[in-house]
This record gives C-alpha cells, structure tokens and sequence, in this order.
C-alpha cells in the first residue's frame, strides 16, 4: 500500500534522525518504502538545493526562494515521489510542500496562500497523506544544533529566533487548517519514546 509521509518542523527537532530509525525498523518489518529529503531528492534537485543553501547567496530574494524550493520540489515529484508511490511503496521524505509554507509563507512573509499557489503548479496538487510535525521550541532545536558538531550550518539556520518562532507557529497554523493529515508529535520526549511515537502513528494510518 502506497503512502506519502512527511516529516516537518523546524531546526533541531530531530526529525531527520528519527526517519533514519523508522525507516531501520520499516525494513526489519518487511516494508517496501524509499526515504528522501526536500531541497535535493535527485541530482537535479540537489543542484538547486546547493544554490539554495549557499551561504554565500545572502542576496536572494524570497520570491527567488520560494520558487526554487517549489522548482527542485517539482523535479524531485517527477524522478522520485510519484514513480514510488506507483509501485505502491511507503515514501518517508525529510520536508516537503509544507516547509515552504512555514518558512517561505510564514517566517518570510510571502503569505501560505501564495506559497500555496506557486506550490500548487509545481505539484499539481500532490499532498502528504501523512505529515508528522516535530514540534519543539527554536530554543530547544538551536541548543540539539549546538551540541550536534557533525551537523552542516546552513543559510536558513542563521536567521533569528524571531524567525525560528515564526516558523514554528506558522506550522502550528498548517496543523490546524489541514487535520486530516496532520499528526503533531512531542519531539522533546527521548528519542526512543519518539521513535515509538511516530511508529506507531504510522502503523495505525496504514490500518486505516
Ligand atoms: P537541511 O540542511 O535539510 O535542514 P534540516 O535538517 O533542518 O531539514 O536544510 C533545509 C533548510 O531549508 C531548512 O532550513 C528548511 C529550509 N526549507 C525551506 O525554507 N523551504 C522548503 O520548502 C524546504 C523543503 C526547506
């Protein structure tokens, strides 16, 4: 059975990990599934990704931004998401259309409708049936950053914590306006009850 599971929030939640780990025991389950991660997926997207995250590029204007997420998102729907879910494999992807609508929509302030729409022609009205949002403070996920030296700093980890709070709320927002697909997970617990969490959110979606 096909199914479309993203995992969202903001710096430091620990999202990509638990994926990791969730994806370990997908295996051992005898589930057939593909994780990716949004901006990159294929090498296309990868290329856009680099432009995007440059911390050269202080000079981008939002617009510019939001476009080039929704390009790679595009790209990476094409050659990735969409030939899986036709095999009828479970697909894990580390952020998608929603990020854009937290950080482009909210934090910058381009409006999640508009953000929206861009996204809408780029994926032709493809959305998560399953969003996880790890839901954790900025403060909390700067301090998990801090501490985690392996991790790469990018561009967007350098805004404000104004910027982080705004995110963090603007997917509160999505939370709310998309229930069906939304499920929020206390991403301050240990990472073992996280991993159970989320497992089990899973497995009771794919019940459904
Ligand atoms: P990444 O290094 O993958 O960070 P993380 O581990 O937090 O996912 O960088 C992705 C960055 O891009 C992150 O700061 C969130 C941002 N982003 C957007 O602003 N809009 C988007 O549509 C996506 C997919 C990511």
């Amino acid at each position: 059975m096909s199914l479309f599971i993203t995992f969202e929030g903001g710096e430091g939640c620990g999202k990509s990990t638990v994926m990791r780990l969730i994806a370990e025991r997908l295996s051992k389950d005898g589930f057939e599934y593909i994780t990716s991660r949004e901006p990159g997926g294929t090498p296309i997207a990868e290329e856009i990704r680099n432009v995007i995250l440059d911390k050269k590029n202080t000079a981008m204007d939002p617009r510019t931004e939001a476009l080039l997420y929704a390009a790679s998102r595009r790209q990476h729907l094409v050659e990735k998401i969409w030939p899986a879910l036709k095999e009828g494999k479970l697909v894990l992807c580390d952020r998608y259309l929603d990020s854009s609508l937290a950080y482009q929509g909210g934090a910058r302030n381009l409006g999640i409708d508009e953000v929206l729409a861009v996204n809408s022609f780029a994926t032709e009205g493809t959305f998560p049936d399953l969003t996880l949002l790890f839901d954790l403070t900025p403060e909390q996920g700067m301090e998990r950053i801090a501490k985690n030296a392996n991790r790469e700093v990018n561009r967007l980890d350098l805004e404000k914590n104004e910027f982080h709070k705004t995110v963090r709320a603007s997917f509160h927002e999505l939370a709310k306006r998309y229930q069906d697909r939304y499920v929020i997970i206390d991403a301050s617990k240990p990472l073992d009850a996280v991993v159970e969490d989320v497992y089990n959110v899973i497995m009771s979606r794919l019940k459904k």
